[in-house]
């Protein structure tokens, strides 16, 4: 346990991104509430997942994470739920199959509600108002009183990632993630799309596989893991009242475990070594993220490895990194070399993301498809020349057919934002442009493993 670390120790630090709850007596109300709620993971979960992590570092597995930029209240439905578990499912069946690479799987789902903002307020037509921070502390509606940070929404965003999380381990465990369904993954409007006649052709490949190996005896039912996934989630761990929370001691191993997630991550802009976000994290034991962007040095990531895993535990930590397309080669060569140096056990994962967010000729925020594959390319090209490990990668993405990135086998165009344009915050990858994003890193896998094989070979 990290010296004089407790639950609440954040709260003499620094801290940025904050709502300021107006009643201070509400908001104690509630968190007295969701501390004597049950936890929503469980550390040994938790556990499996750092181990699972550490195989990645190794080299012997490939993280996939994505999600929502933001859920919301608004838009909580079962379909949705179950549209982007499925769309996760597929990408990794291609990400498998494509580069035979065991792949870890972490939904940005079930508790992924506060958001950073780069700015406090937002001024619409002369009207200026607190920024919408997430579901969780606000509302997005543009007025006064939506944006008033309520604490009652935390109990909320609790009963919504509890049951989204239900409904997760329902689909993972309970017969929906069989690779027999390979097929039935594949619906609505990606089956029509160029994406899904070459998922098909995969699916059916696989498909065969599956009876050849049935006729030797090998079914879901003598091996269980052909019928069921194991899944993780994860969220940006800003809302620190509420992640204290819910945060609770293992009593197998003693230790904390923040038990609102599998997984928590620390944003870009949080991740001051110094302050109040860093002092929460590195008191839990679950896996952490660190996003990594232009502004990181390698002093300062090397800090943040001392702080949160001072003792290197092998898949305690992923660095996520959102340089931007054309910016990756400037930034993490320094950032990969001072972790080689210093012989620190790291997962590199790439958020092609957050780097490249633009505004359209129309006024949306948006992202082109191709900057963004952009930045995968570079990302493992870096790693290649490193001889390091491009270990996963982190989207923002739906199963719904929305239209908020530009670009893709559907051509979305700036004029064509407008058609679907969902999202609460950051603009999504639509489930085509996530399968089409699917295919072409498994290539980049397959190129980076027959390199490492061949590496390992020749040593
Ligand atoms: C995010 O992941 O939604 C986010 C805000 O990212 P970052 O901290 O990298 O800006
Ligand atoms: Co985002």
């Amino acid at each position: 346990m990290p010296k004089s670390w407790t639950p609440d120790s954040w709260r003499q630090k620094p801290v940025r991104q904050l709502p300021t709850y107006p009643d201070i007596q509400a908001l104690e109300a509630v968190e007295t509430e969701l501390k004597s709620f049950p936890p929503l993971v469980f550390a040994g979960e938790a556990r499996s997942l750092k181990k699972k992590l550490a195989d990645v570092a190794a080299g012997r597995a490939f993280l996939l994470q994505g999600g929502d930029c933001a859920e919301s209240f608004a838009e909580f439905h079962p379909n949705t739920i179950r549209d982007t578990f499925k769309v996760l499912l597929q990408m990794a069946v291609v990400l498998t199959y494509g580069a035979n690479c065991p792949i870890v799987k972490v939904g940005r789902l079930a508790g992924q509600f506060a958001k950073p903002r780069s700015s406090d307020t937002e001024t619409v037509n002369g009207v200026e108002l607190p920024s919408y921070r997430g579901d969780i502390i606000n509302g997005f509606e543009f007025d006064e009183a939506s944006r008033v940070p309520d604490p009652q929404r935390m109990l909320k965003g609790y009963l919504q990632a509890a049951s989204t999380l239900n409904l997760l381990r329902a689909f993972a465990q309970g017969g929906y993630a069989d690779l027999h369904q390979v097929h039935s993954w594949n619906m609505g409007f990606v089956a029509s799309g160029p994406q899904g006649e070459r998922y098909q052709e995969m699916a059916d490949r696989i498909h065969d596989a599956l009876a050849f190996m049935e006729a030797c005896g090998v079914t879901s039912v003598n091996t269980p893991e052909m019928g069921r996934t194991d899944f993780y989630t994860s969220h940006e761990a800003l809302l620190l009242p509420y992640e204290q929370s819910l945060t609770r001691v293992d009593s197998t191993s003693g230790d904390y475990y923040d038990t609102s997630a599998h997984m928590l991550w620390i944003g870009d802009r949080t991740r001051d070594p110094d302050e109040a976000h860093v002092e929460f994290l590195r008191g839990v034991a679950n896996p952490i993220g660190v996003k990594a962007g232009p502004s990181q040095t390698a002093d300062g990531l090397l800090k943040l490895m001392d702080t949160l895993n001072p003792k290197n535990e092998a898949g305690r930590m992923t660095v996520i990194c959102r340089f931007g397309a054309d910016n990756v080669e400037k930034h993490l060569p320094q950032l990969i070399r001072r972790i080689e140096r210093e012989g620190r056990t790291v997962v590199w994962s790439c958020d092609p993301m957050h780097g490249n967010t633009i505004k359209s000729s129309t006024g949306y925020k948006t992202r082109p498809v191709d900057r963004i594959l952009t930045e995968v390319r570079q990302f493992f090209d870096v790693h290649q020349a490193e001889g390091t490990y491009a270990g996963g990668v982190h989207f923002e993405m739906t199963g719904q057919n929305v239209t908020e990135c530009i670009g893709g086998a559907f051509e979305v165009t700036e004029e064509g934002l407008s058609d679907r344009y969902h999202t609460a915050c950051d603009p999504r990858l639509n489930a085509d442009q996530a399968l089409e994003l699917a295919f072409l890193i498994s290539e980049m896998i397959k190129q980076e493993r027959s390199n490492g094989a061949a590496i390992a070979a020749a040593s």
